[in-house]
């Protein structure tokens, strides 16, 4: 991301510089629970003349930076379409899945705001902002960011991406002003681009150095962990995070190899893994340790829960909650979850009767998960595992 020249603004840790349509650029220092982050934004902020009550509840007040004349929340019909063709001159970067549903559950419509808190390759929220909504981007990856901030550019007097761990939403979204929202989206994992771009080090596909943060700035990747951690917990972490039934063996053989010399890139790891358990069906033998290994670096089911239990109190009533996981173990945080949220009565075989429970504040939307049509999956085969669930916050 280019950094602007810092100008005379006039709150405290607010730095805006001039742009088209990218007249802000704040950043903030917070502590997050992997330390100090920074977090840039990028788009425009706010939506001056919106004409919705978050407006009141902006904190530096009307008139400071100018977007567009007379405008209001979402796209005015009077304007010209947006540049809608710019995604598709940039090079690629990530596929939304489900994009067809999750417009259709969440709903965008001008007058509307909407988080996203993984924005990725901007898919979603680009989807969100041509139906006129007003969008509130989050990813950890820088990279993620800069991407955005270019594909979406057409749109920023509607749109604005926040730089953090969707878990920790509610202190970052707090500091813009805004205090509630129509729909809230999670696209969990990693982008294709994270996949692809072999320096990530997500994959076994290419060699690289072992890495695995999704937030460059993290304090432990994937090296520090599989040269470091004994060898209970990367078997635990082979056990719970890829239900790899070789755990055990593998962590043994890590700790093993690792004695000799650092395994410290992509295909080093492979190596060790494939010679510790031998390949079982189609898969590669190191596919679920990778996968383990990227969502221990990324505190991936804790950011879910965590994220989890924040959100229904962020929906306006009617608001929904759009949730898409791609393995069992992301799916079954957020089946469960959404059962407890929904449920308007709890029951115990201690309790004489079912007492109604304060946590129901959801209504189910889709009473099953939603998948992707066999047309998807063959435009998109990562569509296959993709798994979308939708409640919607009850009135009051
Ligand atoms: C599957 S991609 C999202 C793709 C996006 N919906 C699109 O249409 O392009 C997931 C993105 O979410 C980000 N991400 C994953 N977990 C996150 C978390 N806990 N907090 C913030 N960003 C996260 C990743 O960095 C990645 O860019």
């Amino acid at each position: 991301m280019i950094f602007l020249p810092a100008i005379a603004h006039p709150l405290p840790g607010l730095i805006a510089g001039p742009g088209t349509c990218v007249p802000s650029l704040k950043r903030r220092i917070v502590r997050g629970l992997t330390g100090l982050i920074s977090l840039p934004q990028v788009g425009g902020w706010p939506w001056f003349g919106a004409t919705d009550q978050m407006d009141d509840m902006m904190p530096w007040g009307r008139g400071m930076l100018v977007t567009r004349p007379g405008g209001g929340g979402g796209v005015d019909p009077s304007e010209p379409e947006p540049a809608v063709t710019t995604s598709r001159a940039m090079s690629f970067y990530h596929a939304p899945v489900l994009l067809a549903e999750v417009i259709e559950l969440l709903q965008p419509a001008p007058g509307k705001l909407i988080f996203d808190g993984t924005l990725g390759g901007g898919g979603h929220s680009e989807a969100l902002l041509q139906h006129g909504a007003r969008v509130v981007a989050m990813d950890q990856d820088p990279n993620a960011l800069r991407h955005a901030e270019e594909r979406l550019k057409a749109y920023a007097p509607q749109f604005c991406a926040l730089r953090g761990n969707f878990r920790n939403f509610p202190q970052i979204v707090e500091e813009t002003g805004v205090s509630g929202f129509d729909g809230m989206l999670v696209d969990i994992g990693v982008s294709s681009h994270q996949l692809d771009e072999a320096s990530r080090g997500f994959s076994f596909s290419k060699d690289a150095p072992l890495d695995m943060r999704m937030d460059t700035d993290a304090p432990v990747t994937a090296d520090d962990l599989i040269n470091t951690a004994e060898e209970a917990e990367l078997a635990r972490i082979f056990f719970e995070y890829g239900e790899e039934p070789a755990g055990r063996r593998i962590a043994r053989a890590i700790v093993k190899a690792r004695a000799s010399r650092r395994i410290d890139t992509t295909l080093k790891l492979a190596e060790v893994v494939a010679a510790a358990a031998p390949k079982r069906g189609k898969r590669h033998p190191a596919t679920l340790v990778f996968q383990a290994l990227r969502i221990a670096v990324n505190d991936e089911l804790a950011a879910l829960h965590d994220f989890l239990a924040a959100a229904p109190r962020w929906l306006k009533p009617g608001g929904r909650l759009a949730v898409i996981a791609f393995h069992s173990l992301e799916d079954r945080i957020v089946k469960q979850t959404l059962q407890h949220l929904c449920a308007p009565f709890l029951d115990r075989p201690e309790w004489p009767e079912p007492r109604p429970n304060p946590d129901c504040l959801l209504k189910p939307v889709t009473r099953k998960a939603v998948k992707a049509t066999p047309l998807e999956i063959e435009l998109n085969p990562r569509a296959r595992s993709a798994v979308l669930r939708v409640a919607e916050r009850l009135p009051g």
